[in-house]
């Protein structure tokens, strides 16, 4: 057990210091490695930390660590108590308002073939929970660029004549100098290209095997509300740096606002903080992207993945 753990504390440092290059931020060579290599090097990241969760998994660490941990706060907090108190009461409401349909909650898949993971043997059922890691990814690398960035949108010029800002100059610092920086904004990058793909194709997955249908209304309806967060998550996000691609995207969604009978003036003044863009812009995109987005997409996804839980999975139709 000892020395599956110490191999495993092994590769995970392998993992995270597979990509110490970014520390010496400041040194050319690594910096040009970096810029050079970054996708190769994110995916050898990203490699090693599935082969350590994989051999974690095989090993049979893995399941062992997550029983220890639930068991430390179940013994503290009478979780179990909760949990099953939780789908009891939920199986008899639904039983007790519709007596008429003579049974409680269909049976899911899992429970009839007694299947213990269900990913493990349809693929794509793990686009939800893929979604939800990329989300975690996103939360991790995100609150590390937040010890930096600076939402700062008043345009000045440096002395070669060049437009810039606070919030571009902190990008560039991330960039060129803070350790880690450079990987952290790349990961957060890719990450939330990941997701806003994996979300998508888990609706079509979810479409597809027809997992909307009743009882599952609620949790289609949720997911829209998620796929609408994860898209303004990314647009939002786009902006903050700035530049001329940011914005640029500023302007098309401010324009596509505005456009709005009667509604548009309004609702531009509620989400970029008036009807031109301004330095207000840029802080209003920084606050939804790390407050208002967040908050109500972490609740959201919570209700959800529960709702997955009490519900079971639904059997493909
Ligand atoms: C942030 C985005 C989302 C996250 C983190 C998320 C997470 C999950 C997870 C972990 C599951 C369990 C099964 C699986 O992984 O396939 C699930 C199931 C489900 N999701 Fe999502 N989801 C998201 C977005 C969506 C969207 C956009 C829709 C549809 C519009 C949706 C509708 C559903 C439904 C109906 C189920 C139940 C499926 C079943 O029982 O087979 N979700 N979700």
């Amino acid at each position: 057990m000892k020395i599956r753990l110490l191999l495993a504390a092994l590769l995970g440092s392998i993992t995270f210091f597979a990509l110490p290059v970014s520390a010496a931020g400041d040194a050319p060579i690594i910096e040009e490695l970096m810029r050079k290599y970054t996708f190769p090097l994110i995916f050898l990241q990203l490699l090693m930390a599935v082969l350590t969760v994989g051999y974690l998994y095989v090993s049979g660490t893995l399941p062992r660590v997550l029983l220890a941990t639930w068991n430390w706060f179940d013994e503290r907090f009478a979780l179990h108590r909760y949990a099953s108190l939780a789908k009891r009461e939920y199986y008899s409401v639904v039983f007790t308002l519709l007596p008429s349909s003579g049974r409680t909650m269909p049976q899911s898949h899992t429970e009839r073939y007694n299947v213990k993971s269900v990913w493990y043997w349809y693929p794509f059922y793990s686009l939800g929970g893929l979604s939800f890691f990329a989300y975690i990814i996103l939360v991790i690398t995100g609150i590390y660029l937040g010890f930096y960035y600076v939402p700062d949108g008043e345009i000045t010029f440096d002395e070669d004549g060049h437009a810039t800002s606070g919030s571009y100059q902190s990008m560039e610092l991330i960039m060129t100098k803070v350790a880690f920086g450079y990987i952290m904004r790349a990961i957060h990058h890719w990450a939330a290209h990941f997701m806003v793909a994996a979300v998508f194709l888990h609706m079509m997955r979810v479409y597809f095997v027809g997992a909307y249908r009743n009882p599952r209304e609620v949790n289609w309806i949720l997911g829209v509300i998620l796929l609408l967060v994860t898209i303004f998550f990314g647009y939002t996000g786009y902006l903050l740096p700035w530049d001329a691609l940011g914005y640029a995207a500023a302007a098309i969604g401010l324009e596509m606002a505005t456009s709005i009978p009667a509604m548009g003036p309004l609702m531009a003044q509620i989400v970029f903080g008036g009807t031109q863009v301004t330095a207000d812009t840029v802080t209003r995109m920084y606050w939804l992207h790390i407050f208002v987005l967040p908050l109500v997409g972490t609740v959201l996804m919570i209700i959800h993945m529960a709702l997955v839980w009490i519900q079971g999975e639904a059997e493909p139709h």
